[in-house]
């Protein structure tokens, strides 16, 4: 691994293994990183190729070096992820044996501090996974209304100050620097609440990176087109940091179980829907203690699979 994208893949172990089973063929790494999970998966699987994808130019730049020696058993695309479909087509087409995401940011996204994600590393507020297209975190906050800063914060998961936050961001305009917002959303949460949990702007601080990134917005339609791509016994493998991204990800998964079923659950079904995928365990699975002693990244994960039926 480079030193310039040091990522430690989280759950590998569990990964691979549920790539196991599936046919031979290809498996799309929808969040490709520095390749971490896709060289990890191709080491174990001989029978398996990767097709990579990933919107930040410095992942792919990463990924295309440690996937090099792979040769044409690894192919790297830069592309938002709700391209999927598209990706697979252009890759000679469906259908595949699999589809992973390793959701949210990668190490160096934070670790940067010029790409402007996090608070802990002065920058730049910036905050985009690909920092040539799209509305920046400094954008949001210098041109949002105190309304929309509001609902972006609450949406990400900063619940009790998110309108607090918001007010202050807005009259302490311009915020040009990831430090300058941290402090700004530090000195607008009560000195007693500050005292509680990690730092005062975690919340906030993942809430616009979330917004900016439009991450919750394009996940669950591309949660379905991974699913339909899938060869029989394929399976989608997600791994998910933040609540409301395993949400969706849950609610896709039964949706495909159920086939969209809404007969009433205590009768037989009428209505003709067909189970897309079955469950390959039931609920989420987390990191093991081990794990979590080596790599602090894996404390939120959430793990869930699924396997299309034939
Ligand atoms: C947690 S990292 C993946 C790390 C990777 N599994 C590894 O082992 O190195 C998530 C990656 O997904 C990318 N990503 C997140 N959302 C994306 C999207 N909607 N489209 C494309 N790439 C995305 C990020 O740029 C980041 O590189």
């Amino acid at each position: 691994m480079s030193r310039a994208f040091a990522h430690v893949p989280v759950m590998a172990d569990e990964v691979v293994e549920l790539f196991a089973p599936v046919p031979d063929g290809r498996v799309v790494d929808a969040t490709l990183g520095g390749a971490g999970h896709a060289v990890a998966i191709l080491d174990a699987h001989p029978g398996l190729s990767i097709i990579g994808i990933d919107r930040d130019p410095d992942a792919i730049h990463a990924a295309e070096a440690r996937l090099a020696p792979y040769g044409d058993r690894a192919s790297v695309h830069r592309a938002r992820f709700d391209a999927l479909a598209d990706v697979v087509a252009a890759d000679g087409g469906g259908p595949v044996s699999g589809v992973l995401f390793d959701l949210g940011v990668s190490s160096p996204q934070l670790d940067h501090g010029e790409r402007g994600f996090a608070f802990r590393n002065d920058g730049p507020l910036d905050m985009r996974m690909d920092p040539t297209t799209g509305r920046s975190a400094a954008d949001l906050v210098n041109e949002d209304s105190v309304e929309s800063l509001t609902r972006i914060l609450r949406d990400g998961g900063e619940t009790k100050w998110a309108s607090r936050i918001a007010r202050a961001i807005v009259n302490a305009r311009p915020i040009t620097t990831t430090g300058e917002l941290a402090e700004i959303v530090r000195s607008a949460i009560p000195a007693a609440a500050r005292r509680t949990g990690g730092h005062p702007a975690t919340r906030a601080f993942q809430s616009l990176r979330i917004a900016v990134n439009d991450e919750l917005a394009i996940l669950p339609g591309t949660i379905d087109d991974a699913i339909a791509a899938l060869a029989p016994s394929g399976r989608c493998v997600v791994l998910a940091y933040h609540s409301g991204e395993d949400r969706i990800v849950k609610q896709r998964f039964n949706e495909a179980v159920t086939g969209g079923c809404a007969c009433p659950p205590s009768l037989p079904c009428v209505c003709g829907a067909e189970a897309k995928v079955k469950l390959v365990f039931r609920g989420a699975k987390k990191a093991a203690p081990e794990e979590l002693e080596r790599n602090l990244r894996a404390q939120s994960a959430r793990l869930r699979a699924c396997e299309a039926v034939a």
